[in-house]
């Protein structure tokens, strides 16, 4: 039995038409019954009130989203509001993924107003670490780690620590089909518990990079994964349904 609820996160990026998204819920609500696990999915922008209406009809899976500015409000064309994302009664937010820090340069500073910003407003925040394959290879990893969680998660208020969750997702394992071995990400899992001043034994640590239904279990065994942030698999409601189910098996 797992300490921690198993969360099992999609991350659809900018993926996904309506039809796919009509076609991926009529597949998942055959599920539903079954679900013992979180099952939450962070969709496009533009798609968020969509999904919240669905997935309020088939009730079993929470929507979030994928980015939120680090302004309050204002003019900053084309942002997304953490308060309108509260407004809209959204669950959680990814700050800080590695293709929000490498396309959009985002660094950790700016990145732990973001933090603050969707705590404030009472999001659910999923923050992104991970190290490029050079500082994997150059044995920079734990330090990069310990910057990313220091400088991004600064001043987070002690009330506020239940909302943080973290995602390890190394840069090398996103999208290239090689996931992390489960006792890298577990040692990596660990090292991030260990680096967590408040609520570090309740604080959800999901692994991220080429997460698939055949990977899955090996690396939910492990005592400091609690799930998985995804991203390819997360788009086929059928590779999303057996994560799930791998998650739910987990939580038994
Ligand atoms: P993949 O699962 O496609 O490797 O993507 C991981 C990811 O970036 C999730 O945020």
């Amino acid at each position: 039995m797992k300490k921690r609820a198993v969360h099992m996160v999609g991350n659809w990026k900018m993926n996904q038409t309506l039809e796919e998204i009509s076609h991926f819920f009529i597949e998942m609500s055959k599920m539903k019954m079954e679900l013992k696990c979180k099952a939450w999915i962070a969709p496009q922008a533009i798609h968020i009130s969509i999904l919240k209406e669905i997935a309020f009809t088939t009730g079993s899976i929470q929507i979030g989203a994928q980015n939120c500015s680090e302004h309050e409000a204002g003019a900053f064309t084309g942002e997304i509001s953490a308060l309108g994302l509260a407004d809209l009664g959204v669950e959680f937010v990814i700050v800080g993924h590695s293709e929000r820090r490498t396309l959009y340069g985002e660094s950790n500073e700016l990145l732990n107003k973001k933090v603050l910003l969707a705590m404030k407003h009472g999001l659910k925040v999923i923050y992104c670490v991970g190290e490029s394959l050079a500082e994997r290879e150059s044995n920079q990893t734990f330090n990069i780690i310990e910057t990313q969680l220091s400088v991004g998660l600064k001043n987070i208020p002690v009330e506020l620590a239940h909302l943080l969750m973290i995602a390890y997702e190394p840069v090398w394992a996103i999208g290239t089909g090689k996931s992390a071995t489960a006792a890298e990400a577990e040692e990596a899992h660990a090292f991030i518990r260990s680096k967590l001043t408040t609520n570090a034994e309740q604080t959800i640590i999901l692994y991220g990079g080429s997460v698939k239904p055949d990977n899955i279990d090996s690396l939910l065994c492990n005592e400091n994964i609690d799930g998985a942030l995804i991203g390819g698999a997360s788009l086929k409601a059928q590779d999303f349904r057996a994560l799930c189910s791998s998650g739910s098996t987990a939580m038994m």
